[in-house]
């Protein structure tokens, strides 16, 4: 009936924000080395480095809180968490983990060998890294619609079904222990898979008797994009297609900073027992008894009522909206991004905002540096900085495969005016596009360099 879409919670308790000025931005970067992440936080105004951990918890999160019981084996709050996430997604076995990462590690190291091949849409980083350390390979088969950043289509995160056809005859199942699907595609623009995709995959790995998993982080937010855009699923409710996307596969990993909004959690699922027992003894080694994992009994109640609160309908139409409004704003003023926007981010394409500038030139360092010296707001680079690297033999700059700044959007944190001001500073930022600079690395660690390596302007 009306056009706005409010944010569905009211607001009572509130974080003071820090006003600066771009002179005080110009002294706080440069001091940083010109890399955002060594930047704190509190000299930053809207922070949209990742929407991982950063999410608001609810009342009813914090009254969980106090209802946290801490005894080591056992606790009441271990069986309401697992209570809850069987609920959601109907697996047998739900392990908790302190993150994502370690859930993956865990995993891997039960699943994966030497010389084995792990296909996924598109790996997140931590999970390409774990799958790697096992001496595993990490195959990327995203749907080819993802190459066009421009076109329409509703679900460019889908795996590429022929290609995981062709990998199954190429490698043979026992070298693919598992198959993974990520939702939504993260390292693909924040897109949803679809249903019908899923189904598919699905369909694959039983043909081969291959487990089929989910990187789950985003589960329900996908969901919700299933239900606005799939044919057949507008009447369901998203409780109803994340249980029937979760029937189609046999467990997955969740860092619950996303989608269940906790600052801190995770967990691993599967309906398999002997696997469960597996990692359960793994799990002691390194994360705790596996009625605590990692996470203090308080953090599993604030897990169990966010995994509840992650299929509200009234919060996952907000959130998506809100994230949609970002990126229409944005593509209206000819600002270039992946479209159609994800769920929880949007990805703006230096290649085209800066492209005065060569991928060795890292535009989307300079981009990310204009946002926060224009109006304090950190965004992050995934591009040539995060996924190129020197030839160790030569000092040769080698670009990587796309040049993207990623506004991530935490969840419930930030409200519409918040938003409006991002956009005014990102077509700021484009209207002077012309005149951003090139950067380049003065230092920088063997891996994982975009955490720490020092830059500087190219004047
Ligand atoms: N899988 C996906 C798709 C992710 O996006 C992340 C984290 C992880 C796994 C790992 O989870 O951090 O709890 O260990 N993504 C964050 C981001 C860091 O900013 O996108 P974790």
């Amino acid at each position: 009936m009306f056009k706005t879409i409010i944010e569905p919670f009211r607001i009572k308790v509130v974080e003071q924000i820090k006003m600066t000025t771009p002179e005080q931005r110009q002294e706080m970067i440069q001091a940083a080395g010109y890399n955002i992440f060594a930047l704190r936080s509190d000299d930053v105004i809207i922070d949209l480095l990742t929407d991982s951990g950063t999410g608001a918890m609810s009342a009813e999160q914090w009254s969980g809180i106090m209802r946290g019981d801490e005894s080591y084996a056992g606790s009441p709050s271990y069986f309401r968490f697992r209570d809850s996430v069987q609920d959601i997604t109907g697996f047998e076995h739900i392990i908790p983990t302190h993150q994502g990462r370690a859930a993956e590690r865990i995993l891997f190291s039960v699943m994966c060998k030497e010389g084995d091949v792990v296909p996924n849409n598109s790996h997140f980083d931590t999970t390409r890294a774990n799958v790697e350390f096992r001496g595993a390979t990490a195959l990327d088969l995203p749907s080819p619609e993802l190459a066009d950043m421009d076109s329409d289509r509703p679900f460019k995160g889908d795996m590429n079904v022929d290609r995981l056809r062709a990998a199954f005859a190429e490698y043979g199942a026992d070298r693919i222990p598992l198959v993974m699907l990520t939702v939504t595609n993260n390292s693909g623009g924040g897109q949803p898979v679809s249903m019908a995709n899923i189904r598919e995959v699905s369909a694959v790995c039983r043909e081969h008797n291959t487990p089929l998993y989910l990187d789950a982080c985003r589960l329900t937010e996908n969901s919700y994009f299933i239900k606005q855009r799939e044919t057949g699923y507008a009447d369901k409710t998203v409780r109803q297609i994340v249980r029937e996307m979760c029937d189609l596969t046999d467990g997955c990993t969740m860092s619950a900073k996303k989608d269940a909004i906790v600052n801190m959690g995770g967990f691993l699922a599967t309906r398999d027992a002997e696997l469960a027992q597996e990692e359960k003894n793994l799990l002691i080694l390194t994360e705790g008894f596996p009625t605590y994992g990692g996470l203090a009994g308080r953090d599993l109640e604030a897990l169990a009522v966010g995994m509840q609160e992650a299929v509200d309908e009234d919060y996952l139409h907000y959130r998506i909206a809100s994230t949609r409004y970002i990126g229409d704003h944005l593509r209206e003023a000819g600002v270039p991004l992946i479209w159609p926007p994800g769920g929880h981010a949007i990805y703006l394409d230096a290649r085209r905002f800066a492209a005065h500038l060569e991928p060795i030139q890292l535009p989307g360092v300079s981009v990310a540096i204009a946002l926060y010296l224009l109006g304090g707001v950190r965004a992050c680079e995934i591009g040539t900085l995060m996924f190129g690297r020197r030839n160790s033999e030569t000092g040769e700059e080698i670009a990587g495969p796309r040049e993207l700044v990623r506004l991530a959007i935490p969840r419930r944190v930030y409200t519409q005016s918040h938003m409006d001001y991002v956009i005014e500073v990102v077509i700021k930022a484009f209207q002077e596009r012309e005149g951003l600079p090139a950067y380049r690395i003065v230092e920088q660690a063997p891996f994982l360099r975009h955490f720490s390596a020092k830059l500087e302007p190219v004047r």
